[in-house]
């Protein structure tokens, strides 16, 4: 969708519709009340009628509304005004944009923009209001034969906004909202594909792709050949029960012209994980295709990067391989030689994240990183502990998790910070090898991060564990496209950028 930025007389605005915001008891928003003395009292009237309170989420739309140059008003219910949240204020910019698009508006003027829920500058206001426009709008039908679009769909969104000084900035917003949904979207599409299609070789094209798009990309892609050379034993035991070639996806994003360290992020990239030979139960067990979203969020992110020109140096890193059961496959006691030259007992095949990012971590070292931030579906039990709203955080370096953390919150894309201490390490103690690939029973997230906090010794690292938050399940199954907003705000706050 286009977007535009506009001041002036809301009552003036020639449109097809102008969205006007309505807080709980019919409380009027700013404009609202404006378009209302305009028409001499005609939505005090309606309301009077009851046929919207206010409540976040609900709409009313009205024609003829007199005194405007406007064909249509939509009210969008905002909620309490007292207790105005980022998410009563998504809420109601879903539903105004859900609406107009379903009912063939093909444009409309949005007065939402006035209203700042607490805490929230104009900036993000602005970022927030284009994000959920287009989350709103995302579909993934491009496997069904006849997928049922909308014929006049919602195509361009003016932002009103009360304070002409403030257009620059505004535009600016809009534009990195722009990008930053461009990235959500590349990962959900990555996410949202099917494994018989989206293999680790599919993955690398899509890098490749994504590395034709600017001259600061630098894509390689290593195959087992040259994972072997490398000692990558980890990695390779478990695309070993597999048909598909395991790829390790590296891409280089150089924004800043001198040799500054560059932030690694790396990606867990399985593409199918059936479990191998320890396999999972069948119920949901789709749902696994989406096991590499934490590498289509490094591809996401670095899609941002380069359409945001943000100044900084980027590697993504992206282990990519599925994880099957085959005569081939990990066996339940397996010893394997990471590249690191330790050795792991693998006594669950299904907990293969780990040994695919610990040959991936080790190998970031070359880089010599300023930081080294992963990103993985890895354990079921950070749904347990957390849910879907928050993704799991443990990182080596506290200063580092405050950043991460700090990201979140500002990007509305949260995490949680869970302890990393010594004591949970011993869960990992192998009579046979340097250490176990599970750690028992009890804090799964804790200990999967202690097992790759041993391959992270050299740099200061973080560690996302995004289970429950990169998709939904049940009616609204599909990929979120985060942390793709978290990450992209780091490396702006990392470039020294406010907002
Ligand atoms: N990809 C899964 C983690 C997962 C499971 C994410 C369900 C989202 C929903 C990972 O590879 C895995 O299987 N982890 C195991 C680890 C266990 C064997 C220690 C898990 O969480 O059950
Ligand atoms: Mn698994
Ligand atoms: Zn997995």
């Amino acid at each position: 969708m286009e977007y535009l930025v506009k001041t002036g007389d809301p009552a003036k605005q020639r449109t097809a519709c102008l969205i006007l915001g309505i807080h709980s008891k019919r409380r009027l928003s700013a404009s609202a009340r404006q378009i209302d003395d305009a028409s001499g009292g005609h939505l005090s009237q309606l309301l009077r009628r009851g046929d919207i309170e206010g409540e976040a989420g609900e709409t009313l739309l009205t024609y003829q509304v007199p005194g405007i140059n406007a064909d249509r008003v939509l009210l969008a219910g905002c909620g309490d005004e007292k207790e105005f949240s980022a998410a009563d204020y998504r809420k109601a910019v879903a539903a105004a944009v859900g609406v107009l698009d379903k009912g063939g508006t093909r444009e409309a003027v949005c007065c939402l923009t006035e209203l700042a829920p607490r805490g929230n500058t104009l900036y993000q206001t602005l970022r927030d209001t284009v994000i959920t426009a287009e989350e709103k709008l995302y579909r993934f039908d491009r496997l069904k034969s006849d997928p049922k679009t909308p014929k006049r769909p919602l195509h361009k969104l003016t932002l009103w906004i009360p304070d002409r000084d403030q257009v620059k900035p505004a535009e600016k917003a809009a534009a990195h909202a722009m990008a930053i949904a461009a990235g959500m979207g590349l990962a959900k599409d990555l996410g949202n594909l099917p494994g018989n299609i989206c293999t680790p070789t599919y993955l690398a094209d899509e890098a490749r792709k994504l590395g034709r798009r600017s001259a600061k990309l630098k894509v390689r892609v290593l195959t087992e050949a040259q994972m072997q050379k490398l000692g990558m034993g980890a990695l390779l035991s478990v695309s070993r029960g597999s048909r598909q070639p395991a790829r390790l996806i590296v891409i280089e994003y150089k924004g800043k012209r001198s040799n500054a360290k560059p932030v690694v992020l790396v990606g867990k990239g399985l593409t199918f994980d059936a479990g191998g030979i320890s396999l999972k139960p069948a119920a949901n067990m789709d749902e696994m295709k989406y096991d590499m979203c934490g590498g289509a969020s490094v591809l996401g992110t670095l899609a941002a990067c380069v359409e945001m020109k943000l100044p900084i140096n980027v590697v993504g890193v992206i282990p990519t391989s599925e994880n099957l059961p085959d005569g081939d496959a990990n066996k339940p006691g397996d010893i394997v030689t990471s590249m690191s030259g330790q050795t792991i007992e693998v006594l669950n095949t299904d907990a293969e994240g780990r040994l695919i990012l610990c040959d991936a971590l080790t190998y970031s070292e070359r880089f010599d990183p300023a930081a080294v931030i992963d990103i993985a579906t890895l354990t079921g039990a950070c749904i347990v502990a957390l849910g879907k709203h928050a993704s799991g955080l443990l990182a080596n370096d506290d200063e580092l998790a405050r950043e991460v953390l700090d990201a979140g919150t500002h990007s509305g894309d949260r995490a949680w910070q869970l302890p990393l201490w010594d004591d949970y390490q011993s869960q990992l103690d192998s009579n046979f090898a340097d250490m176990a690939n599970i750690g028992g029973k009890g804090a799964g997230t804790i200990t999967a991060a202690c097992f790759l906090s041993r391959f992270t010794k050299k740099f200061k690292w973080a560690h996302l564990d995004i289970a429950g938050s990169a998709w939904n399940s049940g009616n609204d199954k599909g990929a979120t496209g985060r942390p793709v907003p978290l990450l992209t705000q780091f490396l702006r706050h990392r470039c020294g950028l406010d907002g």
